[in-house]
């Protein structure tokens, strides 16, 4: 039996293909979620849309202090685990609910009475940014050398671990699970959202912005440039920028008492509405993975507001460039990204990563 984890709003998108692939396979699963997400935009809608079975545990860890949130979830996992005894645990990504959950698994099998000897898979392994003050690149490094299977997404990703030191025979290069989420949904949001007509919005003629990380919009000082940089850009172009506004950027802007000029904050979209939006968008402007892969994968230019990324398989293709946090240089990305032809690969391979993980697991 697997137990899939999961806790936020990617991991629900990344897993829905694995959780798939389980139900068309007939493979025993259960989902234990972690509860570190629990707004209705940012966690239940995922599960409605996608037609994701409800999860058979919800921990209910909620929003805490890295520490404590990180403690609280081992403690619930674990106990879950002793309880419902899987043969492998699964995790996808870089989150505190990742690290707690390969962790708490990885304790669960020292021998001893209790001993369980459950084995660790890490959907999305390898991804590096190389800077270890991003709590992510902690997270998924401590993951990765905790885990038995090693789904790395790409050539590159498995490069990084095997320079590492890790296994050759624990790693496997599937493709990106977010490739298969996106071909799986792209019709059904085409058919099903309506979302660019509702903003007054036309394709190819605006921007969309989103922001959540935490070194960008916990610091005053990064996230005042960053919205500077975006009302730069509306102010040269003269197009819509729509923005989602993820709950901690809503939070800290609001306790900032920053001003927003010239973009069209909303809330946090569906996944049905969100992916309409990015297909038919001009540009991507975001700090976000996942809007990283699938603004290369529906091409549509990105530019990324941050100092690294984990996806330079987007830089070497051509789609992303980095622009920092300085307004100047978000708007010098943009203009240098609106030229860009939309000629480029998908690097992330062919929408067959879930049924693939789930192949060599079954294997
Ligand atoms: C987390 C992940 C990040 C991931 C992101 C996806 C970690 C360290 N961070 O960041 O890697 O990219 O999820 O979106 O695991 N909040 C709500 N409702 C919710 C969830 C959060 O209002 O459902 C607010 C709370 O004020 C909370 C804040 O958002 O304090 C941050 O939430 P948290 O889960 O700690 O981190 P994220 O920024 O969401
Ligand atoms: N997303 C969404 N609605 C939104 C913003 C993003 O459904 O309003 C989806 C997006 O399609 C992508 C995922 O959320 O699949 C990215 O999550 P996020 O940016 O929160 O986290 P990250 O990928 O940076 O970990």
């Amino acid at each position: 039996m697997f137990a899939i984890i999961l806790g936020t709003r990617p991991e629900i998108i990344k897993m829905s293909p694995i959780i798939r692939s389980c139900e068309r396979k007939g493979v025993n699963f259960f989902v234990l979620h972690t509860g570190q997400h629990y707004s209705y935009e940012m966690d239940r809608v995922f599960f409605e849309e996608l037609g994701l079975p409800a999860p058979e545990v919800n921990l209910d860890i909620g929003s805490k202090s890295h520490a404590e949130q990180t403690g609280a979830i081992m403690t619930g996992v674990e106990k879950v685990l002793f309880e419902k005894r899987p043969d492998v645990v699964l995790v996808q990504g870089d989150t505190n609910t990742v690290l707690a959950g390969a962790l708490a698994a990885s304790k669960c099998r020292v021998r001893g009475e209790r001993s369980l000897p459950v084995e660790v898979g890490h959907v999305e392994a390898g991804l590096r940014s190389f800077d270890r003050t991003m709590p992510e690149e902690v997270n998924r490094v401590v993951a990765d050398h905790l885990s038995d299977y090693l789904f790395a997404p790409t050539n590159s990703a498995r490069k990084n671990l095997r320079r590492e030191g890790i296994e050759k025979r624990k790693i496997f290069v599937t493709g990106n699970t977010i490739v298969d989420a996106v071909f799986e949904n792209l019709a059904l949001s085409e058919k099903k959202a309506n979302i660019v007509h509702e903003l007054g919005l036309s394709a190819d003629n605006y921007f969309l912005v989103t922001l959540h990380r935490q070194e960008n919009v916990d610091d005053k000082k990064r996230l005042k440039g960053i919205l500077d940089g975006l009302t730069r850009i509306h102010d040269s172009y003269g197009l819509p920028l729509v923005f989602p506004v993820h709950p901690r950027t809503e939070k800290m802007i609001k306790s900032f008492g920053l001003k927003i000029k010239g973009i069209q904050t909303i809330k946090p979209m569906g996944f049905l509405e969100f992916l309409q939006l990015e297909s038919k968008a001009r540009l991507a402007l975001t700090d976000s993975g996942g809007v990283q892969e699938e603004s290369c994968i529906l091409k549509v230019p990105c530019v990324t507001i941050r100092d690294s990324t984990e996806r330079p398989e987007t830089l070497d293709v051509g789609a992303n460039v980095i622009a920092g946090v300085d307004p100047r240089s978000i708007a010098d990305a943009a203009e240098k990204m609106l030229d860009t032809p939309r000629s480029w690969e998908n690097p992330f391979g062919d929408g067959k990563a879930g049924d693939r993980i789930i192949k060599i697991l079954c294997a």
